[in-house]
């Protein structure tokens, strides 16, 4: 049995929007900046999708740019800030995706930029108070740059509370939005977010495309330079089908949104519940195994074990796939810096298993089986 709980890292593309590609890879092959009608036939299919994309978030389609995912898109939008909205501090937090981290510390060394990092509690949550304490200092144009939910530990940032204290406090707000967009609704009329990220990969779309949102009342030249595509912010001949792709995507999860947020979430606390009862000693990192975290995340620290790095070597062999922390990062035995933030047990192995709606309870009883044998629980 092959058991696939590692939708954090990526998910397996829908059958529809396969099926929605294949038509357009095979056929619409025209430049989209060519005039004649392959040309202009490839531009239409690119305005359609954004569009019909816009319109799920409530925004106008103007304030969408297809990229190649979530980190071009964090690091563009990072880097325009400061480049081109005169941002001199960029405030975050350590359990951010690298995408954010690093590009904002490049940008401390080489733009002189102030790096600010936000108190989290010891569940990883942003503490609130700090950041308004934070605010107040006026003296800086400054970005925040807060992730909705995080890819390790399954935290969520209240986004509306935070949009109001930088709204209150004239700062720029962006939020990497790549774990939650279609996972849950957003609103960008409502919410008083001025940037955010998508990456079609992590909701059932195909890898390398995906879009930054930017509030019309910004505008950035381009970080990568060349011809005029994307309306001169984003240079380079569009991923036609990619973007069918990507909208396609967000169509079939904005069908049905309710019903698989409630059918994951029942499946992450039947796993919590059927690994406490199993494993003595489990426990989970942040906040992940309660009802309030990222519904599609579990990261769960074990009791310890002699198996070391085999632990998940053991579990692909019977067929599972999961992540030791973010999968990003795998090949880089460095650790995870989000666990190491929240002064995670680094002693005690730590496994994120991450689901999606084409996720079973037959899979997870495989995995809790698996686990019982490696931990030679008598049954
Ligand atoms: C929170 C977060 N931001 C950014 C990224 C990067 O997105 P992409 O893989 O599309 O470059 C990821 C991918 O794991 C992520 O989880």
């Amino acid at each position: 049995m092959r058991v696939y709980l590692d939708n954090a890292a990526t998910t397996p593309v829908d059958p529809k929007v396969v099926e929605a590609m294949v038509p357009v890879l095979a056929n619409t092959y025209g430049n989209p900046s060519s005039i004649h009608s392959k040309g202009r036939e490839a531009k239409a299919l690119i305005e359609t999708s954004r569009k019909a994309i816009a319109k799920y978030f409530n925004a106008s389609p103007a304030e969408f740019f297809f990229t190649s995912g979530g980190t071009e898109a964090d690091n563009m939008i990072l880097r325009c800030a400061v480049h081109d909205l005169g941002v001199t501090r960029i405030i975050t937090s350590a359990i951010e995706h690298h995408a954010v981290l690093h590009t904002a510390e490049e940008l401390a060394k080489t733009n002189g930029v102030e790096f600010v990092l936000v108190n989290l509690d010891e569940d990883g949550a942003v503490d609130l108070n700090h950041l308004k304490a934070l605010l107040e200092d006026e003296t800086h144009k400054t970005l925040v740059s807060l992730m909705h939910g995080n890819n390790e530990i399954a935290n969520l940032l209240p986004l509306e509370m935070v949009g109001e204290m930088c709204k209150e406090h004239n700062a720029l707000f962006h939020s990497d939005t790549v774990q939650t967009m279609c996972h849950y609704r957003l609103d960008f009329k409502k919410l008083n977010v001025h940037f955010a990220t998508c990456a079609a990969h992590k909701f059932h779309g195909p890898k390398g495309v995906g879009f930054m949102y930017v509030d019309s009342n910004f505008k950035f030249n381009p970080m990568i330079t060349g011809g005029a595509q994307e309306r001169n912010v984003r240079a380079g001949t569009e991923n036609i089908h990619g973007i069918v792709g990507l909208a396609k995507a967000i169509e079939i999860a904005h069908a049905d949104m309710e019903h698989h947020q409630e059918y994951v979430t029942d499946l992450k606390l039947y796993m919590v519940d059927r690994l406490k009862a199993t494993i003595p000693g489990i426990s989970f990192n942040g906040k992940s195994a309660t009802k309030d975290s990222l519904y599609t995340v579990l990261s769960v620290c074990f009791p310890p074990n002699d198996m070391g790095e085999m632990f998940l070597y053991n579990l692909d062999i019977e067929g599972i796939c999961a992540s030791g922390g973010s999968a990003c990062s795998s090949g880089s035995n460095v650790g995870s810096h989000v666990l190491r933030a929240i002064g995670a047990v680094m002693e005690r192995p730590s496994i994120r298993f991450s689901f999606s709606r084409f996720s079973t309870k037959e899979e997870i009883d495989h995995v809790i089986t698996v686990l019982k044998e490696l931990y030679a629980v008598p049954a």
